[in-house]
C-alpha cells in the first residue's frame, strides 16, 4: 500500500467552519488523506474561508500567495479553497491565483472526492452551486465507538443557511436558504459522537433556533424538541446551541432553559444595535425594547443564565445618539460576554450601497463599546469567585499538572490536580479570576 497522503486544513470564521473542516477531512480520509498540522509536508492544503467582514477575500489571496512557493517545490501538491469566500468568489479565485486546484462552496463539499479526482486530469473544478441533494446524506457516516476517542466537546450542525437577510450580512448569499437536518440524522450523529467520548455537544446553525427539522413522527420539530430528544442520550452531559436570532426564541426553547438540566445556562443572542431606527435599517425586525423584554423572560426561566451578544457599530447613517442607545441597551442587559465589530460593507448586500460612517468615528465608538463590554465581562467573571461550578475538562494547561475545562457558563477554568483526565466532569470551587479565565480547585 502507498503511504497515506497528508492533508493540511486551515480554518477561518465561525464554528460552523470548524465543523465543516472536520467533515471535509473525514470525506478526504476516505480518499486516503490523513491530517497533518503543518502545510510544509502536506500533499493537499485546504483553506476553509470566511467572508463575514472586510478584506476577507484579500486575506485569502495573500495566504495563497504565501503557499505558492510550496507548490513550485512540490508540483503534486493540491491547493483547494472552501468555505464562504469560495462561495462568493468562485472562479475568480482560480483566475487570480493559478496555484489553486479547486474551489468548493459550503453546500457542495460532499463532492470533494469527485473534485479531487478531476484535478488529477489537470482540470480546476469550481463547485459553488447549491445542490439539490443533501450533503449530509452523501458524506461518509461519522464513525461510531470503534474509532479513537475524541475531544470531549464537539460541534454538530443541525441547521444551515439564513432567510433573514439583515442588510449588512453575506451569510444568506454564501450559505444559502435555511435548511434543517432531519431529527434522526442529528440523533444518529450525536450518538456516534458520544460513543467516541463526547460529553458536550454544541448544536450549530446560522439561525439555530429557527430549526424546523422533520421528526421521526413525520411532524416538524422545533429546536426545543430536538434538545429534549438529545437529553435522553445516555453519556451526553451537556447541550449548547448557537447562534440564535431574537425573533426565533420560542416559548418552548425558553422553557427548556428552565427545565432541561443538560441545557447549559449560556445564551448567545446577538442584537447588533440598541437603536430602533438602526435596527430597522438593518432589517432586524425587532426593537430594542422587544429584545430587553425577551431577555427578562429568559432570565425568569433561568435566572443565572450568562448572556452573550454581537454588536455592530458605525452602521451606515448611525449618529452618536443612536450609538448611545446601543451603550444603553448593553447597560440594561448586562452581558457576560460580548463581540463587537466595526461595520464592514460587504459587496452585494443592501447596506453596501449606503453612505458610510467615517472610519475614525466608528473606531472610537468600537473602543467605547468594547470598554463597556469588557467591564461587564470582568464583573461576570469576578462574580464567580467563591462559587461552585461544574467543569468539563478538555485538555492539559500550559503549566505542569494544570488542566483546562469549561464551566457551565462557558468560562475557561484552570485547575491543578493529578486526579484529572480529559472528559472528566467535576465540581470545582472558583478561587480566582484572571484576564480571560478562572482558577479553581476540585471539590
Ligand atoms: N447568524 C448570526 C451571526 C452571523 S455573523 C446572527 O444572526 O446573529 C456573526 C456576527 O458578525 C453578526 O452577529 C454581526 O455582529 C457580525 N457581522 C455580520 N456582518 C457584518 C458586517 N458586514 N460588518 C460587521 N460585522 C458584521
Ligand atoms: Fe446574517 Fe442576519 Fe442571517 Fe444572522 S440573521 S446570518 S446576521 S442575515
Ligand atoms: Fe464566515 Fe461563512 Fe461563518 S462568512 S462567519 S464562515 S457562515
Amino acid at each position: 500500500m502507498s503511504a497515506p497522503k497528508k492533508l493540511f486544513v486551515k480554518t477561518y470564521g465561525c464554528q460552523m467552519n470548524v465543523y465543516d473542516s472536520e467533515r471535509m477531512a473525514e470525506a478526504l480520509g476516505s480518499e486516503g488523506y490523513v491530517a497533518t498540522d503543518t502545510p510544509d509536508d502536506a500533499d493537499m492544503i485546504l483553506l476553509n474561508t470566511c467572508h463575514i467582514r472586510e478584506k476577507a477575500a484579500e486575506k485569502v489571496y495573500s495566504e495563497l500567495g504565501r503557499l505558492k512557493p510550496l507548490k513550485s517545490a512540490k508540483p503534486d501538491l493540491k491547493i483547494g479553497v472552501a468555505g464562504c469566500v469560495a462561495q462568493a468568489e468562485g472562479e475568480e479565485i482560480t483566475r487570480r491565483q493559478p496555484a489553486v486546484d479547486f474551489v468548493v462552496g459550503p453546500q457542495a463539499y460532499h463532492r470533494l472526492p469527485d473534485l479531487v479526482a478531476k484535478t488529477k486530469t489537470g482540470a480546476k473544478p469550481v463547485e459553488t452551486e447549491f445542490p439539490e441533494e443533501d450533503k449530509f446524506e452523501h458524506l461518509p457516516a461519522r464513525p461510531g465507538g470503534t474509532l479513537a476517542r475524541r475531544a470531549p466537546a464537539a460541534f454538530l450542525t443541525v441547521q444551515e443557511g439564513c432567510d433573514k437577510f439583515c442588510a449588512f450580512c453575506v451569510v444568506p448569499y454564501t450559505r444559502g436558504a435555511e435548511v434543517s437536518r432531519p431529527v434522526e440524522q442529528v440523533l444518529n450523529e450525536a450518538g456516534n459522537l458520544v460513543a467516541r467520548g463526547v460529553r458536550e455537544i454544541t448544536l450549530l446553525g446560522q439561525n439555530v433556533n429557527a430549526y424546523h427539522g422533520i421528526g421521526p413522527d413525520g411532524e416538524v420539530w422545533s429546536l426545543a424538541q430536538l434538545i429534549w430528544a438529545l437529553d435522553k442520550i445516555e453519556g451526553l452531559a451537556r447541550i449548547r446551541f448557537t447562534t440564535s436570532h431574537p425573533n426565533d426564541m420560542s416559548d418552548d426553547l425558553i422553557d427548556a432553559h428552565g427545565s432541561c438540566a443538560k441545557l447549559m445556562p449560556y445564551l448567545h443572542l446577538p442584537v447588533q444595535s440598541g437603536n430602533d431606527r438602526i435596527l430597522k435599517a438593518m432589517n432586524r425586525k425587532h426593537t430594542g425594547e422587544a429584545y430587553i423584554k425577551l431577555i427578562a423572560r429568559i432570565r425568569a426561566a433561568r435566572p443565572d443564565i450568562l448572556l452573550s451578544g454581537d454588536f455592530i457599530v458605525g452602521f451606515p447613517g448611525e449618529t452618536e445618539e443612536e450609538f448611545q442607545d446601543t451603550l444603553k441597551l448593553v447597560e440594561a442587559v448586562g452581558y457576560g460576554q460580548g463581540y463587537s465589530f466595526k461595520y464592514s460593507a460587504r459587496p452585494g448586500t443592501p447596506a453596501a450601497e449606503r453612505a458610510e460612517v467615517a472610519d475614525d468615528v466608528a473606531s472610537e465608538r468600537l473602543y467605547r463599546l468594547q470598554a463597556l463590554l469588557g467591564q461587564q465581562q470582568k464583573a461576570a467573571q469576578d462574580a464567580m469567585v467563591g462559587r461552585e461550578v461544574s467543569v468539563l475538562f478538555e485538555r492539559a494547561g500550559r503549566q505542569t499538572g494544570q488542566w483546562v475545562g469549561k464551566s457551565e457558563y462557558l468560562h475557561a477554568v484552570h485547575v491543578t490536580s493529578d486526579e484529572i483526565q480529559p472528559g472528566d466532569l467535576r465540581r470545582v470551587r472558583i478561587t480566582g479570576s484572571g484576564t480571560n479565565s478562572l482558577a479553581g480547585t476540585l471539590m
